[in-house]
């Protein structure tokens, strides 16, 4: 199973945080905020993984994070997105690294209480098709909000106006070696970007769309100035220490 690590983007929610470095560089208690998600995936059994950034800081990814050796890897890859063309665009420069495995899409901002392993077990046992992840939001707006009937996922809409729910999709995505071609067969959305959301929505519409609920605390800490500090308190609480 491979690993791929998203870090692009603009991070115009976090001006002017984002003006002199990319938002997942950005500190989340006692380490940058990327540091979290490699390490999930690393804790996962995941050791293969590649990172795509973007913007004018790409760099700067490379002087931290070097081989991986802050994570007990000799390797990492690095893959650069141009531009702001979404998630979906990002993950379609993975192809070649990722060759016929299996893959797990993390957002480079998201961090959960307990990991991803027992779902990583639970998709690599899985026949087919693809898993998402969901989790009871407040602010259903922001995020990609699922309708479930059952056991199955009947849609996905992207941050909608008037959500039928408030189960967020989030950041973990578990996909087959064949969502290549569903990536190189999409157009842009209203944003102008390629969206994961529609991504997802052609596995559901395949039937061939699995998902769970997250057991413990999941954060989106590059959403907005509160979702970082947050993040930064929730951290460190889990780390022992009292604010
Ligand atoms: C992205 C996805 C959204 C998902 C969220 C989770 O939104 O587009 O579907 O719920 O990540 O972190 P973004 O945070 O890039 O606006």
């Amino acid at each position: 199973m491979k690993g791929v690590v998203l870090a692009g983007g603009l991070g115009q929610r976090l001006q002017p945080l984002t003006r002199i470095t990319n938002k997942h560089l950005l500190p989340v208690y006692d380490k940058p905020l990327i540091y979290y998600p490699i390490q999930m995936l690393v804790d996962a059994g995941i050791t293969d993984i590649m990172l795509v950034t973007g913007g004018n800081y790409a760099g700067d990814f490379l002087r931290l994070i070097g081989n991986g050796e802050d994570f007990g890897l000799s390797r990492i890859n690095y893959a650069y997105q141009k531009g702001n063309g979404g998630i979906a665009e990002a993950l379609g420069l993975t192809r070649e690294f990722v060759g016929d495995d299996k893959l797990v899409v993390v957002l480079g901002d998201n961090i959960l209480e307990n990991g991803i392993a027992t779902g990583v077990e639970a998709f690599s046992q899985q026949q087919e098709g693809s898993r998402i992840f969901l989790k009871a939001v407040d602010h259903p707006w922001e995020y990609g909000i699922a309708e479930v009937d059952g056991s199955r996922v009947k849609g996905i809409v992207e941050k909608p106006q008037n959500p039928t729910s408030d189960l967020a999709v989030i950041g973990v995505y578990m996909f087959p070696p064949e969502v290549f071609d569903i990536v190189n067969g999409l157009t842009p959305s209203a944003r102008g970007e390629l969206e994961i959301t529609d991504v997802n929505n052609a596995y559901i519409e395949r039937g061939q769309m699995e998902f769970e609920m997250v057991d413990g605390w999941w954060l989106d800490a590059g959403e907005n100035y509160e979702a970082l500090l947050q993040a930064n308190i929730t951290v460190a609480r889990q780390a022992g220490i009292e604010i």
